[in-house]
């Protein structure tokens, strides 16, 4: 069953469309990507579907509900959560009030600050320094942290690789396996298409607002086309 729908939708800033058309799927417990250049589109899908652009045309629909016009402060209660792309954390709070602000929607979720040490050990070792002294993959993991501490059905990531150290790429994504696992639901959007690939049940291929290409991660990874032009081969 599909998770999350978005039908035909365009959206884009003042009055330019960015996104033409665009239609994707996430079924529930699947990891999806949308790969594809620098400019293609690839934010503006997600913040579109959390409800940071206005849609233009089309239908967003998750779990049976349209939630075409929400706005994103009703998006948690929903179950969806956004790790922006950049890692963004409060610079001047602790680890462990980063992790607490990520429950500020629904103080009971503060309970769940242990399954999120659970997974991000270095956050529990390190709850009570200040954020930005953190290393840029510790950051990240934060980052991540804080939207799990909802528990969300869905979570949308947004580069989350990006400026890091193939190590910790690759413990990033071993993280991103290991919370699909718990039955967490994601929407990934990368520019590291071999890695996302890999772990992704399926992608689309943007390209100028539009999606070119979709399929299994294992059949585009073969695909001659995605790989002369994402894949360095
Ligand atoms: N706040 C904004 N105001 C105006 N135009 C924007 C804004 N954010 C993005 N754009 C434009 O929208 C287009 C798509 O940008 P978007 O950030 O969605 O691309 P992307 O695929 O995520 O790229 P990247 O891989 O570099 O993150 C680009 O042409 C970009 O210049
Ligand atoms: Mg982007």
């Amino acid at each position: 069953m599909n998770l999350l729908s978005v039908s035909h939708i365009n959206s884009g800033y003042g009055k330019n469309d960015v996104l033409h058309d665009v239609s994707f799927n996430v079924g529930e417990g699947e990891i999806v990507s949308l790969i594809g250049p620098n400019g293609a589109g690839k934010s503006t899908a997600l913040k579109t579907v959390f409800g940071f652009l206005e849609n233009r045309k089309g239908r967003i629909v998750f779990s049976g509900k349209d939630i075409t016009e929400y706005r994103p402060h009703q998006m948690p209660k929903l179950g969806i959560c956004f790790v922006h792309q950049g890692r963004q954390v409060f610079r001047n709070m602790t680890v462990e009030e980063n992790l607490l602000l990520g429950a500020f929607t629904d103080k009971k979720s503060e309970k769940n600050i242990e399954t999120v040490y659970r997974m991000f050990p270095v956050l529990k070792e390190k709850r009570k320094q200040i954020a930005s002294t953190l290393s840029g993959g510790q950051q990240q993991q934060l980052a991540i942290g804080r939207a799990l501490m909802l528990k969300p059905k869905l979570l949308l990531l947004d580069e989350p690789s990006l400026g890091l150290d193939p190590k910790t790429v690759k413990l990033v994504f071993d993280k991103i396996k290991k919370i699909n696992k718990t039955g967490t639901t994601i929407l990934l959007v990368e520019q590291n298409a071999r890695m996302a690939l890999d772990v992704s049940n399926r992608a689309y291929v943007f390209e100028t607002g539009k999606i070119k290409l979709a399929g299994t991660g294992k059949s585009l990874l073969k695909n001659k086309n995605v790989q002369r032009l994402y894949l360095g081969g």
